[in-house]
């Protein structure tokens, strides 16, 4: 009986079965009614008294070990059948939802691409500032009226720390940090202390361009800009610049580009005049120059500023400038092919 028991043992210790039929053979083979195991309990009786102690124990363990082995087998079937399940390779992906680029995203990109290709690169600045880098270098004089032209959000007062109201302030670090010739781009966020509407938002975009080297003339700063208007806007695009005042530029323009919504010939975006605004600029002051240490005798500059989100309108004929920061998704996805 004992050598019975121990062979049965080492059987079931190597038993392997390759699918569930052949496990379930197995089970009947040694723990059915007239399995192995079974009869082995069934011949039990004839053991002689004195060892029925020990057989009956090591009997136990064998039906306990062969009842393991077949539960385990199992188990491991079962799994290998799930995994099979979930690899199954026939079936279509799951659709992965994409996002789509910001329609201010798009067409910095844009501005920055048309400008990349006559030279210019790009340069970054914080949105926390310092009144030096923010006014003061660009030649607002403490108590200069152009100060209220713009609503500023102060982080800290003496000295002033504040929210850039503008990307201007780029230029001062660029400056004070190069020398000429420099070519760059500034795009960024900007603060401002308005209401929000349709027309005004406490933050918006801003892209600077500013250009210093010898002998840059008001000619070159017209044929940049013109050059950008009617790539962006089409080769038809006409500009005009009518005289204005930054304290940073002298002489200073305002640029309008002719109504790419009627094409000039007055609608009610251009308030019927044909001509739409779009950007600030002018040759740099010589007193800035001199505040950022470059030689106003040897170097000239021009720079403009334009809002991100006012040419974005145009593009797109956008009409509300809550839409860009409300993260409507019905808003966002019509930008999806642009
Ligand atoms: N900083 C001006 C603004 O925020 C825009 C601007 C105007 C920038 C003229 C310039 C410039 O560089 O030359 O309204």
């Amino acid at each position: 009986m004992k050598e019975k028991i121990q062979a049965l043992r080492a059987q079931i210790e190597q038993l392997k079965a390759a699918n569930q039929e052949e496990l379930e053979n197995l089970r009947i083979k040694y723990l059915s009614k007239k399995g192995e195991i079974t009869e082995l309990f069934n011949d039990f009786r004839n053991v002689p008294n004195e060892q029925k102690r020990e057989i009956g124990q090591l009997l136990n363990e064998l039906k306990n070990m062969a009842q393991e082995k077949i539960n385990t087998l199992r188990t491991m079937f079962e799994q290998s059948q799930c995994a099979k399940e979930e690899t199954d390779l026939s079936r279509t992906a799951d659709p992965v939802a994409l996002g789509t680029r910001h329609p201010l995203s798009l067409v910095r990109e844009e501005i920055i691409d048309i400008f990349s290709r006559i030279g210019f690169t790009v340069a970054e600045g914080p949105e926390v500032d310092d009144d030096w880098h923010v006014f003061g270098a660009l030649n607002f004089p403490p108590e200069h009226p152009a100060r209220d032209m713009q609503d500023t959000f102060f982080v800290e007062k003496n000295p002033d720390i504040m929210l850039r109201t503008h990307t201007s302030s780029v230029q001062s670090r660029v400056m004070t940090t190069q020398q000429p010739p420099i070519r760059v781009l500034c795009p960024g966020r900007v603060y401002r202390n308005e209401a929000i509407s349709a027309r005004a938002h406490c933050f918006f975009h801003q892209v600077e361009g500013l250009y210093v080297d010898k002998n840059v003339s008001f000619a070159d700063l017209k044929q940049a800009l013109l050059y950008f208007a009617r790539e962006m806007f089409g080769a038809d695009t006409q500009i005009r610049l009518r005289p204005s005042y930054f304290p940073f530029t002298e002489p200073s323009a305002e640029m309008d580009i002719s109504c790419n919504l009627c094409g000039g010939k007055g609608c009610s975006f251009c308030k019927h005049t044909g001509w739409v605004e779009i950007l600030g600029c002018g040759m740099v002051d010589p007193n800035v120059l001199e505040a950022c240490g470059i030689d106003s005798r040897v170097y000239t500059g021009y720079a403009f500023g334009m809002g991100i989100e006012r040419i974005t309108n145009l593009k797109y004929q956008v009409n509300d400038l809550r839409l860009f920061s409300e993260n409507d998704v019905r808003f966002l996805r019509q930008f999806e092919h642009a």
